[in-house]
């Protein structure tokens, strides 16, 4: 990265012949069948609730032909080579479930076949206004006749049970018989004549490299059951139960025609295929409109003629409401969304359409769960199978308790509902209190691999600070008094019961056994990230029990039988919290990462060549945990989280030395990377780190976009801009700002809301101004922050500007690797640093293929 950061200076990772710029749109103007996995994510559509990939309409070549409910699961037992009590026992998928994309077309007999049609024009767009995918092209047949199709796909955001395709085809310059072939097809378990096997599953090629273990579990079995199919009219139902798991879906599919030419229908219907077929005497210029409404319900287990009544209920408003309705709620919706949420970088119209795009799958994941969790790919594909993770706390739920709090609120609310799966997890493990699953979709724990899944004890911790920012942020203790507050006290007790007290003249309290947010680094004693996490866990778990004893004591009382809680715990809370143990190795001035994590030597990350990279795809675990190499941000996680517990000096020397040796592996890792190197004053470097969070997805930087959208980085990347350039805190309801505007850039513009205030923060190289721009409530009026140290009160009133001398420190490039050699640890001996040699001979491909 060179020394100013305006657009010219950054290459821009998108072929822009192909993907040309637009503020509110993802553009594509030539097809490819190369990167066809990436593209259907990146113009997936989606609610939260129900998610479609940008597969073509037609339905034919696709990398993942997916439309996947959140939650919707299929159950199988995982079978451990090597059983020990308390592995995770049940594995859990995500579904594909029945595809209602697909729209065929003929014009004379030949099939509309997009990868090899004569096409004259073609333009799809992924609009952020509409919340609609359209395409329009222009298809030359055989023949010669010139056939020009239009769709429009959309999931609404207002009626979560709802999609919509408008699919409309002219034949511009003749007659022509036309067929359109609408349908309803079960993916996950029927063979469709067109199906291809998915590329990477292909036999013969696999190679070393195809093994993948972020992606779903294959299910092999028949997943859906067929319980229910019916056919009314133009309406279809296909009703289905979980052959393992016993969820049960219903979807369907409902038709009108709209044209002068002449037409007759006809009807096909089995147990995996609805099909509605439509066949048009087409004129010349006469355009033929389908409108296809779709609906989609699930369930637990509710019988599937239940699930059908409401699938009818929402065809037939969908079908009185009008399709033109329901696009014109859903632009409204997101007019409000943008509203809340839009982030502006004025003068940078590459960086505002990928910000955008960013932001807009973030809605597309979570918008909709309405109590369900935000899985780590949305529902926009099937990668870590549809689980939910601590991305969700950490990354997604900042940006919605301070744009979209309802949705942090549903959020939050799918933790509570585990919470009984959480306090038998600890059981089981020994603990009192609850610890939540590393990775779920039905609140079991799901991770098969301990070590770097249910070791990650820190998701207590991680779920407490989203629960407590979410009630600072909104003033919503209704939601803690109702039994939110049993969370906080759930995992206190389980971080008294995990960690221990040892004195050596001053009692420490020390958590040992875990595994911190660096998976190349396991189960060791004291993570910096858990202790500091932990501590503030305790800590606002005692502070909140102690507000609700003094503002609401019936509550309280309440609250103490329900959880059979002694005063003498939550005092124990207080002073485990205050006595955690917090490692710092005053020979090289820093936190070191655990208590083990210095012994080891480092691994030479200059010398290990991007052949060799993620790690975890080319080197035994046991490899990567012996040395000093981090997948992702671990210490400098904490020192953004809980960053008033560090000094400014401390940060700087902690991020120097974990920089060099961070992969990077896990995208959860630039957005975090970026937000430290701002504030400690690496601004090329923070605005490098930035970059390659916000295109991880559309330039496809991970080589697993296909998968499905990354969304704890399209969270972090919110947070990104607004808590690194932004330089937006909050600690424990305490909001400052220093701001650190990358040089290059004119202003950045965010709102964030507090206590139904919503503010817009306009950072420019100057100054900072705050604007009350809605206030929802009463008690929502005045806000304050401390801008470096200065009092600011922003009211409805007038717009508030605090002039700016700088944009803190600006070092450029990055940190360098601590110079081996001169690297000591407490003991004085030497640090070195080398990268593992292979001695396997060559993969075989046949070894694969046995
Ligand atoms: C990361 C985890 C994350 C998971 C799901 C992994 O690669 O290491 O921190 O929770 O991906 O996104």
């Amino acid at each position: 990265m060179s020394e100013t950061a305006s657009e010219s200076d950054w290459s821009d990772p998108l072929d822009r012949t192909r993907f040309p710029v637009d503020e509110w749109a993802l553009v594509e103007i030539t097809p490819s069948s190369d990167d066809m996995g990436n593209t259907e994510t990146l113009f997936a559509v989606g609610n939260g609730y129900v998610g479609m990939r940008g597969n073509m309409d037609e339905g034919r070549a696709g990398h993942v032909h997916g439309t996947f409910i959140n939650g919707l699961h299929e159950t199988w037992p995982i079978r451990h080579a090597e059983e020990a009590f308390g592995f995770a026992r049940v594995g859990q998928t995500i579904v594909n479930v029945p595809d209602a994309k697909i729209i065929r077309l003929y014009v004379d007999d030949e099939p509309f076949i997009l990868p090899e049609a004569d096409l004259l024009d073609f333009r799809r767009r992924l609009d952020f206004e509409e919340g609609a995918l359209t395409r329009s092209l222009l298809w030359r047949t055989a023949s010669g006749k010139q056939v020009q199709v239009d769709s429009r796909r959309m999931v609404s955001f207002v009626d979560r049970h709802l999609g919509v395709i408008v699919y409309d085809v002219t034949v511009l310059d003749a007659d022509a018989s036309v067929a359109i072939s609408s349908q309803l097809f079960n993916r996950q378990d029927g063979i469709d004549e067109f199906d291809q096997p998915p590329a990477e599953f292909e036999k013969g090629r696999a190679t070393k490299a195809d093994f993948d273990p972020r992606k779903a579990e294959a299910l092999t079995e028949r997943v859906l059951r067929p319980r229910l199919k019916r056919v009314i009219g133009a309406r279809y139902t296909l009703g289905f139960r979980c052959t393992n798991s016993g969820m049960t879906v219903v979807a369907g599919i409902d038709h009108t025609i709209d044209t002068e030419n002449e037409w007759e229908e006809s009807t096909s219907l089995s147990d995996d295929l609805a099909k509605h077929v439509y066949r048009v005497k087409a004129k010349a210029g006469q355009r033929i409109r389908i409108v296809k409404n779709i609906s989609y319900h699930s369930s637990r287990g509710v019988p599937t003629r239940e699930l059908a009544d409401r699938s009818d209920r929402t065809l037939d408003r969908a079908a009185a409401e009008g399709h033109e309705f329901a696009a014109q709620q859903q632009r409204e919706w997101l007019a409000d969304f943008w509203d809340r949420t839009d982030v502006e970088i004025h003068g940078q119209p590459v960086v505002q359409q990928a910000v955008r795009w960013n932001l807009f799958q973030l809605a597309q994941a979570s918008a909709r769960a309405d109590g369900q969790g935000v899985a780590a790919k949305g529902v926009s594909g099937t990668g870590y199978g549809g689980h939910y993770f601590w991305d969700t706390e950490i990354y997604v739920l900042p940006v919605l308790t301070y744009t979209s709090p309802i949705a942090a609120r549903n959020a939050l609310r799918f933790r509570y509902s585990i919470l009984e799966d959480a306090r038998m997890r600890a059981g089981e493990l020994n603990q009192h209190g609850a610890l939540f699953p590393w990775r779920t979709i039905s609140g079991e724990e799901s991770s098969a691999y301990y070590a770097a899944g249910t070791a990650q004890y820190h998701i207590d911790a991680d779920i407490a600070f989203a629960l407590t920012q979410y009630v600072a942020a909104t003033g919503d203790t209704d939601f803690l008094v109702r039994g939110a507050i049993d969370i906080l006290v759930e995992t206190a007790r389980m971080w008294a019961d995990l960690g221990f007290w040892r004195s050596n003249g001053t009692p420490k309290f020390h958590i040992h056994g875990v595994t911190g947010p660096d998976e190349y680094t396991t189960v060791v004693n004291d993570n910096l990230y858990t202790n500091v996490m932990a501590g503030a866990n305790l800590r606002c778990a005692a502070l909140a029990v102690q507000s609700l004893r003094e503002l609401d004591p019936a509550s309280y009382a309440h609250m103490v039988a329900r959880l059979s809680l002694g005063e003498a715990e939550v005092e124990e809370w207080t002073a485990a919290a205050a006595a955690m143990f917090i490692p710092f190795d005053p020979v090289l001035g820093i936190h070191p990462q655990d208590a083990q994590f210095l012994e080891k030597e480092m691994w030479d990350l200059s010398k290990t060549g991007a052949d060799q990279r993620p790690l975890l795809l080319h080197y035994h675990p046991l490899v990567i945990y012996r040395f000093q190499v981090i997948k992702q941000a671990d210490v400098v996680l904490a020192l953004f989280l809980q960053g008033d517990k560090f000094s400014a000096e401390e940060k700087k020397s902690d991020f120097d030395y974990y920089d060099p040796i961070t992969t990077g592996d896990s995208t959860l890792s630039a957005v975090v990377q970026s937000i430290i190197a701002a504030e400690v004053g690496y601004s090329e470097l923070a605005l490098k780190y930035f970059m390659d969070g916000l295109f991880v997805d559309l330039a496809d930087l991970h080589k697993n976009s296909a998968d499905g959208v990354h969304i704890a980085s399209t969270g972090g990347m919110w947070s990104a801009l607004v808590f690194g350039f932004g330089g937006l805190r909050d600690h424990e309801g305490r909001f400052t700002i220093d701001p650190r505007l990358p040089e290059g850039w004119d202003r950045l513009s965010y709102r964030i809301m507090i206590n139904g205030t919503r503010v817009r923060v306009d950072v420019t190289e100057h100054d900072v101004t705050f604007t009350s721009e809605v206030v929802t409530t009463a008690a929502g009026a005045i806000v304050s922050f401390t801008v470096r140290g200065l009092e600011v009160v922003v009211t409805g009133a007038a717009p508030v500007t605090v002039s700016l001398d700088h944009h803190g420190p600006r070092t450029p490039g990055a940190p360098k690797t601590i110079t081996v050699g001169d690297a000591r640890r407490a003991d004085g001996s030497l640090i070195t640093a080398s990268v593992p040699i292979s001695w396997a001979p060559e993969f075989e491909t046949a070894e694969l293929n046995d």
